[in-house]
């Protein structure tokens, strides 16, 4: 799949234009905080906000498309406007122009990420994603207490970038941004040289092209997934290129997921399959039919480590879950759903295990976490055609981002199909 900033890359490329304007038609929530220390000079504060509107300017906004939201910290956090609170970029633009630089004496960037993610969590829209963007000039006072806000932020599944400027600590900026730090960390020397980086931003801004990011409201996936029934099972990475709290994330999205499906002996029923150098079934379709029994058992399944043995953990699913002994049914769609962050190390296994398991029938979605993970082999486990059936993510932070769209779309199948072909 391609990602939207490599096409804008190409874009740029061929016309040979570095300062490219990027047009964002993609929705997003977009949250900027910016310091107004009064380690900043007047003067340098506003190339900030020059900064800032020509990046608004590259999104499409209205109260459909991108919403934006605005505070400034120092010494303490100032709200300046809420999403909603204005829906043209005249309006956007304009409540920019009317910030007054407080001029704080300390950079309390902790208070300022409190307020955002709050702020955040209780006006951004579901289903659409979450951009947080953090412009600072030096260090926060408060190092320990700033990471902490920092992630507490991203693991509501909000996406950080920062953009430092001057000669600041690197590391500070990269403990508070989202992974990859390639794409979410940002600096220049100084503050007229930030439109220098404006269209970089903004490609970096604008969600990704394509399923993966496209905005679905969790209340339409519901939908869809009302009186489906069918074999809904797991595959999911346990190796050791995963950090055990980057593991509870994925359980938790795999929990979250699983609510969202109309769970029940005659409906949606869930397995799962857990792998890294070996495969193991946690638990079969046949073992719960309630709800919070499957969620419950879910978030208990535990970490190991090891290598990425993708094909044994596809063989176990065709051999073990999906069969009469454990009460397949054969008459609904079989949905198998992988979730990886690296590259298995016996790819041609991998290969020859996906292509039995879809040859039998099922639908296979394959979710790929983080910068490791191979293009083409999410496309050969997965489905065709892979735009309906890839998905990556820029992290486990990221993974609530995908829920909505990836639910409406596995039980899109199940209305589409019926039974294994
Ligand atoms: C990009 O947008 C900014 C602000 O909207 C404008 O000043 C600039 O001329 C544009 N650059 C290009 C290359 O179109
Ligand atoms: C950071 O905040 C914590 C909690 O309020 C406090 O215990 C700690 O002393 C502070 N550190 C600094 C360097 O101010
Ligand atoms: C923040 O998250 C990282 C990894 O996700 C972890 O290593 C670190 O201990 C966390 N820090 C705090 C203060 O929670
Ligand atoms: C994987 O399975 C093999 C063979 O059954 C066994 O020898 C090995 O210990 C297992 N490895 C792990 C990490 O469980
Ligand atoms: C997959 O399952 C089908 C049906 O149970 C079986 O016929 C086939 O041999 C299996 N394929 C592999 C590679 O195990």
């Amino acid at each position: 799949m391609m990602k939207a900033g490599l096409v804008l890359c190409f874009l740029a490329a061929l016309s040979g234009a570095q300062g490219v304007n990027i047009s964002c038609s993609q929705p997003a929530d977009i949250f900027f905080l910016l310091d107004d220390s009064r380690s900043i000079w007047t003067v340098y504060f506003k190339n900030m906000i020059t900064f800032v509107k020509e990046l608004v300017g590259q999104f499409d906004i209205s109260t459909t498309s991108t919403r934006i939201a605005a505070s400034t910290f120092s010494e303490g956090n100032k709200p300046q406007f809420q999403f909603g609170d204005y829906n043209t970029l005249a309006e956007v633009n304009h409540a920019f122009d009317t910030i007054h630089q407080s001029n704080g004496g300390s950079t309390q960037t902790h208070i300022g990420l409190e307020f955002a993610k709050n702020s955040i969590s209780q006006k951004g829209r579901p289903g659409v994603p979450h951009i947080l963007i953090v412009i600072t000039d030096g260090a926060s006072s408060n190092r320990s207490e700033t990471v902490k806000a920092a992630n507490a932020t991203r693991s509501e599944g909000t996406e950080i970038m920062v953009i430092g400027v001057g000669s600041l600590d690197r590391t500070q900026l990269e403990e508070i941004a989202s992974k990859p730090v390639s794409d979410h960390v940002f600096t220049v020397r100084q503050f007229p040289q930030l439109s220098s980086i404006g269209s970089l931003v903004g490609q970096k801004a604008c969600p990704d092209l394509g399923p993966t990011d496209m905005p679905m409201d969790q209340a339409v996936a519901e939908k869809e997934c009302q009186q489906k029934p069918a074999e809904v099972v797991f595959a999911l990475d346990k190796s050791s290129s995963i950090y055990i709290l980057d593991f509870k994330k994925q359980l938790t999205f795999v929990s979250d997921l699983i609510k969202m499906f109309d769970i029940g002996k005659d409906k949606t029923r869930v397995a799962i399959v857990s792998f890294s150098t070996n495969a193991s079934v946690e638990f079969h379709l046949d073992e719960y039919y309630l709800k919070k029994d499957v969620t419950d058992r879910t978030e208990k399944i535990l970490y190991t480590g090891g290598n990425t043995n993708t094909g044994a953990a596809l063989k176990l699913v065709n051999g073990s879950v999906l069969t009469s002994e454990h009460g397949v049914r054969s008459n609904v769609p079989h949905v198998v759903i992988v979730i990886t962050d690296g590259r298995s190390q016996k790819y041609l296994d991998t290969q020859a295990q996906a292509k039995a398991l879809k040859n039998s029938g099922a639908f296979v979605f394959a979710i790929g976490v983080g910068s490791s993970v191979y293009d083409q082999e999410l496309k050969d486990i997965a489905s065709a055609p892979s735009d309906q059936f890839v998905f990556e993510t820029t992290g486990y932070d990221a993974l609530p981002s995908i829920k909505n769209i990836l639910a409406f779309r596995a039980c899109e199948q199940t209305s589409q199909a019926s039974g294994r072909r």
